[in-house]
């Protein structure tokens, strides 16, 4: 048994803060490059159009080829790598962000297509050194393993509280006229709605759990704090 089998909860989670920080995209890697205001002095080559794009709050001004993905402008171009490629077709929903309080797949979306509009990544939805909610409670409910799809599907679960406030039905909401409330959202209706990211890992009872925190149930306990106490039960 290792040593770390001993550590106390509050360490162990705070292990795991510190572990998953990059995973759950809290942190913008490299210096991403920034609007500037002399549109005149960023180079466009042959087949290159500019762009002004919203993203997180700051302007960019890109020099793109029209059929560049608004995932590979994130990417590539600005370093914000915290949207996945997964499948680059649609189908998996790593690339997930929000684009004028909308989920939408960056993959399949062309970045020419976003002027004017408010991107949010998964970097734009931490606030300084504050994780989001649901950030917060992906790591406190053991959203993912790999991280690998936790970006696009905090993302999106994140959009999912917004748009039931706002009364947004589902294919499986009971009354269209009235949408459950958060607090009385089933765990059937959180899995239709969240039935647009994949996750490979199978984090999906954990994933729930983090969203029904937010919404302000009282989800299952998490299985690694379960395992811990098994663990101190049995010392
Ligand atoms: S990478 Fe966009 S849906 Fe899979
Ligand atoms: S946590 Fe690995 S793919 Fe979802």
């Amino acid at each position: 048994m290792s040593n770390n089998d001993d550590r106390p909860n509050n360490a162990l989670q705070q292990g795991l803060k510190t572990q998953v920080a990059a995973t759950v995209g809290a942190v913008a890697l490299a210096s991403p490059v920034r609007a500037t205001q002399d549109k005149q002095s960023v180079k466009v080559e042959v087949g290159e159009i500019t762009v002004d794009l919203n993203i997180n709050g700051e302007k960019y001004t890109l020099a793109i080829e029209p059929r560049v993905t608004l995932l590979d402008a994130l990417r590539e171009r600005l370093q914000l790598t915290g949207s996945k490629k997964g499948c680059d077709h649609g189908q998996c929903g790593a690339c997930t962000v929000i684009i004028d309080g909308q989920r939408v797949y960056s993959c399949l979306s062309l970045a020419v297509m976003q002027e004017g509009k408010e991107i949010t990544t998964i970097e734009g939805l931490t606030q300084g050194d504050d994780l989001h909610p649901m950030q917060l409670a992906f790591i406190e409910n053991d959203g993912f393993q790999c991280g690998y799809c936790t970006p696009g599907q905090i993302c999106a679960a994140a959009a999912l509280i917004d748009e039931v406030k706002q009364g947004c039905a589902s294919v499986v909401s009971e009354d269209f006229q009235n949408v459950s409330q958060l607090v009385n959202l089933s765990e059937l209706e959180i899995r239709e709605r969240m039935s647009g990211n994949l996750c490979r890992c199978s984090a999906y009872n954990g994933i729930v759990a983090a969203i029904q925190q937010v919404a302000g149930q009282v989800p299952p306990e998490p299985a690694a704090l379960v395992m811990v106490q098994g663990q101190e039960g049995l010392a």
